[in-house]
């Protein structure tokens, strides 16, 4: 037998952690981890393919040279990073040694820090002081000669590299081999940036260059997101505990089509913080409401509903809360509207208020869905005739509701 104390902090201790988790393996969320497949994102693959397949084939003399570019968590730094391990591969295979290195412009700021991270991934010594950028990539270049060796280079957040850095810096990058370079081009470039705009204000000859070498990655649709997300609902979740419902109503959330941005990494962090607020309440499935948690906290700006709820006039108000009771009776992420106005006139009559008729109620939620307070879809199957669905993303339905019945209150 312990200590009295020792028992009482084990016991507390023990609580946590033998306490169920619905993950199976968390690190299968984070942004570093890089899936085995990456669906949607073959057409992006082939062309970088493209691009630098003449390395494989003849030891070509050329410079190649891309851009990657599209939104925030549209997949374009796991797709090169996927593309240059996997090309690395291949070369290895035709007896070619072609590495890829990964650079983030965030980390390396400047062109001597570029040049640095580059030295340094091909494990190079040169010295890093009172050397000019010339002479520090022509030791590069030296060592890629005597090994008979090619990089690829991949800089990441490029945009932010043309932001804070002089203009001849990035020249000195993207013009590499204009200068009459003689002898095989060991260097080639991965230039990955969400604007192009930035790229456009540069020299004209830049811009053109970049113009015609151009991968594009676009936002996600919210099918797409849903085949993403259960890839990693598998690979990250015990069997069971995410359901299909849940996947598809992050997609729809997120989704380019529906009201979202089309972005993977958003997608994925709110399945993540959905199943944290899952395993918080000690719940063995992720819920709806889960979602809609995680959702304001990976989207803070939601928290701003507060202030619209004020601007709105009260028969709004019933009307969104009458949705948040419909929508928690049932159980489920979207409902029809007739169930809605039934509540919504059981609503009224505890308040002592009129309702208002089935057209102006339509009207109601059109306006809230232009507010982004609410959202909408036509049924599908499972739903007699075609009608339209609505369901709240912007809060837990709980807290709304609260909200939501408080400030009628004080109204009337
Ligand atoms: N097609 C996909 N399949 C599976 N996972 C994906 C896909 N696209 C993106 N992801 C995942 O989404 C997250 C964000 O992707 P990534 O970091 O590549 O986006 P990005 O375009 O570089 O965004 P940013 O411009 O913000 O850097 C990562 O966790 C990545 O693994
Ligand atoms: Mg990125």
């Amino acid at each position: 037998m312990g200590e009295p104390e020792q028992e009482w902090a084990e016991s507390i201790l023990g609580q946590v952690i033998h306490t169920y988790s619905v993950f199976k393996d968390k690190t299968k969320l984070y942004p570093e981890y890089l899936p085995d497949r990456l669906p949607h994102r073959e057409p992006q693959l082939k062309s970088l393919a493209q691009v630098f397949k003449p390395l494989l084939t003849s030891k070509s003399e050329g410079i190649h040279r891309v851009i990657l570019t599209g939104g925030y968590g549209t997949g374009k730094t796991a797709t090169s990073r996927m593309f240059g391990k996997t090309i690395a591969t291949i070369a290895q295979k035709h007896g070619l040694s072609l590495k890829y290195i990964h650079i983030n412009c965030y980390k390396a700021r400047t062109l001597p820090q570029v040049l640095i991270a580059i030295s340094n991934a091909l494990q190079i010594s040169i010295p890093h002081r009172g050397l000019s950028s010339q002479e520090m990539m022509k030791g590069i270049i030296d060592e890629l000669e005597d090994t008979d060796s090619y990089a690829i280079v991949a800089l990441d957040e490029f945009d932010y590299f043309v932001q804070s850095n002089p203009v001849n810096s990035v020249y000195f990058l993207v013009r590499m081999y204009d200068d009459d370079f003689l002898g095989k081009k060991r260097v080639h470039f991965i230039f990955i940036t969400r604007n192009t705009s930035l790229i456009h204000s540069l020299d004209k000859s830049i811009s053109t260059f970049f113009m015609h070498n151009v991968i594009y990655f676009p936002p996600y649709s919210s099918r797409e997101l849903s085949s993403i997300l259960k890839d990693r609902v598998e690979l990250a979740f015990y069997d069971g505990t995410v359901s299909e419902e849940v996947i598809n109503y992050i997609a729809h959330l997120e989704g380019y089509d529906k009201d979202g941005s089309g972005s993977a990494r958003t997608a994925i962090e709110i399945l993540m913080r959905a199943g944290e607020s899952a395993d918080s309440s000690g719940r063995q499935r992720v819920s709806i409401d889960d979602v809609r948690k995680a959702h304001i906290v990976v989207k803070p700006e939601l928290a701003m509903l507060q202030d619209t709820l004020e601007a709105l006039s009260t028969h709004y108000l019933i009307l969104l809360l009458a949705i948040v009771k419909t929508l928690k009776k049932q159980e489920s992420s979207f409902v029809r509207i007739g169930d809605v106005e039934e509540t919504y006139r059981v609503l009224c009559e505890s308040y002592g208020e009129k309702p208002r008729r089935h057209t102006q109620i339509y009207t109601y939620i059109m306006d809230m869905k232009k507010m982004r307070i609410i959202h909408t879809k036509t049924s599908g199957k499972g739903f007699r005739g075609k009608s339209t669905l609505v369901g709240i993303s912007s809060a837990p339905l709980d807290i709304l509701e609260a909200r939501l019945e408080e400030t009628i209150k004080t109204r009337l």
